[in-house]
């Protein structure tokens, strides 16, 4: 098919949406939102334009643009990149998401262009990019082991074609909330198994003063303990202040973030966590976040309980909540074992892409 004229132009992320400059951010976040529709089938993941108003604007430990393409007066793809701050400063990561009316004509290869332009201005030298795929799309691709699960479709092959390889494949589960007594009778075999050398503490929202480092060390820990496949990260730096960023950030975004940790009675050190996050404007839709459990902690059940009990939790905090997604790396069979003994159910695989660049 022809190319489609278009200009690539960054979309300031305005200070509300009654701004100047505000029309062409929500046109941007709706076309976000739309390609969450097309791919799901469904509105779970629907990010009203406030909330997004937070979600892509830069903090202090990550810079991010947007990239519209826009054809006349209608924008007709979007680019997203993130730059992280004050780790991994040689990588970012990239989302593309061009409209349907005007796709397979240049649009997406304009818009990566500009994107690695500017992540290269930036010294980048390692781009990041994911796709998503439902388990119904078109099997095996040519790709060795988990990486089979990667269908080649739209998704895969522009990836592919922009010069990203595969580097680590994610099982996408979703829980449907059943009874109550599921996760109570998992809780009780857990906390059984973990004995009385383990106290749980919960909070939602902020992070207590007195645990607040140990839980910024947990997140840290968070960033080189799950698998990773080839990916070129580095372990990131959490601090206080990244921890009470990130609870402000969820703030902003309407959201409810609810952590269990697990305190080791004799030391009082945090041995892990585990953490779920509700968008207000749509309870019924919960996301799992973080689980981890310290090395020296592992084998004791935490991982069981620390889930099964924040499970429990927020069946008490959000009734309206139905069904719960988490996306696992399809080798972390500890961490899958985990969630399928809890219900969740396999319903997608989600790649996770990589191009280093060349600097010209
Ligand atoms: C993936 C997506 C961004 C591609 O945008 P696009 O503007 O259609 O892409 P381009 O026209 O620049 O395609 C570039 C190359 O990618 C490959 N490609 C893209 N779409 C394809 C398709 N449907 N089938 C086969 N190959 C495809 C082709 O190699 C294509 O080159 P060609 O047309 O000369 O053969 C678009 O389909 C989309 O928005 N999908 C939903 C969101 C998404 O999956 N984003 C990807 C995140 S990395």
């Amino acid at each position: 098919m022809t190319q489609m004229q278009v200009s690539i132009e960054p979309i300031a992320v305005p200070a509300g949406l009654d701004a100047p400059g505000a029309a062409d951010f929500v046109a941007v976040a709706e076309l976000f939102n739309a390609q969450q529709q097309e791919f799901w089938g469904n509105n779970d993941f629907y990010g009203p334009p406030q909330a997004q108003l937070a979600g892509r604007g830069s903090t202090p430990t990550r810079r991010r643009e947007l990239l519209a393409a826009r054809a006349g007066a209608d924008i007709v793809g979007v680019a997203q990149i993130n730059l992280p701050l004050t780790d991994n400063l040689h990588s970012g990561t990239v989302d593309i998401v061009v409209a349907p009316s005007a796709r397979r004509r240049g649009v997406g290869t304009r818009l990566y262009a500009a994107a690695e332009q500017l992540a290269v201005v930036d010294n980048r030298r390692m781009l990041m990019a994911e796709t998503d795929h439902l388990l119904s799309g078109e099997p095996a691709g040519p790709f060795a082991g988990n990486a089979s699960l990667v269908p080649q479709d739209a998704a895969a092959l522009f990836a592919s074609a922009l010069g990203f390889r595969l580097e680590l494949v994610d099982r996408v589960s979703r829980l449907e909330l059943g009874s109550p007594a599921d996760d109570e009778a998992v809780l009780e075999q857990a906390r059984t198994a973990a004995g009385a050398g383990y106290e749980l503490v919960f909070w939602s929202g902020a992070c207590p003063e007195d645990l607040i480092a140990a839980y910024a060390r947990l997140r840290q820990k968070m960033s080189t303990d799950a698998p990773m496949g080839g990916l070129d990260l580095a372990e990131e730096v959490w601090d206080e202040a990244r921890v009470r960023e990130a609870e402000g950030l969820a703030r902003d975004m309407d959201a409810e973030v609810l952590v269990s940790a697990a305190r080791h009675v004799a030391t009082g050190e945090l041995a892990g966590h585990t953490v779920l996050e509700v968008f207000r404007n749509n309870p019924a839709v919960v996301y799992q976040d973080d689980t981890l459990v310290l090395e020296g902690h592992r084998g004791n059940r935490l991982g069981m309980l620390l889930k099964a009990a924040n499970l429990v939790r927020l069946r008490e905090a959000v009734p309206e909540a139905l069904r719960v997604y988490t996306w696992n790396a399809e080798e972390n069979r500890h961490m899958l074992s985990i969630n399928e003994r809890l219900g969740f159910r396999a319903i997608g695989y989600s790649g996770e892409w990589q191009k280093e660049l060349s600097a010209e």
